[in-house]
């Protein structure tokens, strides 16, 4: 592979890390996922950091929270017609409806313009997906939640270390969630975390986490239910409709690792990103994503335009035959992807909507790898190169 997608951040602390664990003879969630999210929540400055096994779970214990503790069932969020599949599930298997805003074609983000024609009476909130490192525009997105009273929520699984406004992406509603996967800035093998500022909703998402017990609370906690003092009761004391997704004690002990590496690993991405700005920046036959504030470039998102626009299969194998590996953005139009006739009762009507940003990213838009360890400028100068024969 010439330029590949994604490649690992690890070394020899990672590895001592994992050592350790097995050293301790103690794998299951403990001291060192504690650390961890200690850490995590101190680097991000956000008050609590609650650990998942990935940032899909982080996304279905932010949902589930909202339907149990703040009894959101029956209502509508809104939510960009581009993100993850696992962006868009917690929201129906919590029984609140998906509301599909159309996305910026330039910075693949929710387009604000079109977010108040979509508000009904039942819409809650929004969740912004920051998509490929590149924060929303949350000057908009915030001014329309005050307007209509409507939470912020974020999912930021593709932008770890993204910032608006000086403040970082994922604290900036009333939660946000982190995915550690392989391609992600820091990687934990499996691994995700939700962010929030609010220290009564962060002890109910542990008791989601770990089987609806309230045994990860804080001893002195009587938000959720008030011990008996006695453990052989307090330790099996079920108080939530919970799930068991917690992490492994060895994702949080190499999560600690990567964090350290983590600003590192964010310069390297910014250097690729310069010079992949150089040769892509300004070209007629295809549009780099337009950046929002500042990213943290999770990968390189490109949509065709010109000559090459409607080509992109064969634009698509001609870089998988040299070498260079490519991925579809996200869910492309999460509104064509099979699953949604399955799902149709869990939508609000939007049948005269527009969805043009959405489709021409599902038609001609594509992205290729950035890494937070390599300097990608050979792969990135033959992506150009190869891409240029095609003209
Ligand atoms: C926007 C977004 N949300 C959620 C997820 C899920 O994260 P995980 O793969 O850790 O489950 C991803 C995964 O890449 C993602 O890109």
């Amino acid at each position: 592979m010439t330029y590949p997608l994604a490649s690992s951040t690890w070394g020899k602390e990672e590895l001592d890390a994992i050592q350790g664990v097995i050293d301790s003879d103690m794998y299951t969630m403990g001291a060192k996922v504690k650390q961890f999210e200690k850490e995590f929540a101190e680097y991000f400055e956000s008050p609590y950091a609650v650990m998942t096994n990935s940032g899909s779970s982080a996304n279905l214990i932010m949902m589930s929270l909202l339907n149990w503790r703040h009894a959101w069932s029956g209502k509508d969020i809104i939510v960009p017609a581009l993100g993850w599949s696992t962006s868009y599930f917690p929201i129906v298997q919590n029984g609140m409806k998906l509301n599909f805003v159309d996305i910026d074609p330039n910075t693949f983000n929710i387009d604000p313009a079109k977010i108040e024609e979509a508000i009904t009476p039942n819409t809650k909130a929004i969740l912004a997906v920051n998509m490929l490192g590149n924060p929303c525009n949350f000057t908009a997105i915030k001014e329309i939640c005050a307007k209509y009273e409507l939470i912020l929520l974020e999912d930021n699984c593709e932008s770890m270390g993204a910032k608006w406004n000086n403040r970082y992406c994922g604290t900036l509603g009333l939660a946000g969630t982190f995915s550690f996967f392989f391609s992600h800035h820091i990687q934990t093998m499996e691994g995700g975390m939700i962010l929030t500022p609010n220290e009564e909703d962060a002890h109910y998402m542990r008791s989601l986490r770990a089987h609806g017990w309230c045994r990860d609370l804080p001893l002195d906690d009587e938000s959720l239910y008030k011990r008996t003092g006695d453990p052989f009761y307090d330790s099996f004391t079920f108080v939530t409709p919970g799930y068991c997704v917690r992490p492994l004690e060895m994702s949080g002990a190499v999560g600690s690792e990567q964090l350290k590496k983590f600003p590192k690993l964010l310069w390297t991405r910014e250097q690729n990103k310069k010079y992949f700005e150089e040769l892509f920046g300004n070209q007629p036959w295809a549009r780099m994503q337009t950046e929002h504030e500042r990213s943290s470039w999770f990968t390189f998102g490109l949509v065709l335009q010109g000559v090459l626009k409607g080509q992109r299969e064969m634009v698509i194998n001609h870089l998988t035959s040299a070498g260079i590996q490519s991925r579809p953005i996200g869910t492309q139009n999460m509104m064509r992807q099979p699953v949604m006739n399955r799902l149709g009762s869990m939508c609000v009507p939007n049948a005269n909507r527009n969805y043009d940003g959405a489709n021409d990213l599902h038609e001609n838009g594509f992205m290729v790898g950035n890494h937070g360890n390599l300097d990608c400028k050979e792969g990135i100068f033959r992506m150009f190169t190869e891409m240029r024969k095609l003209i």
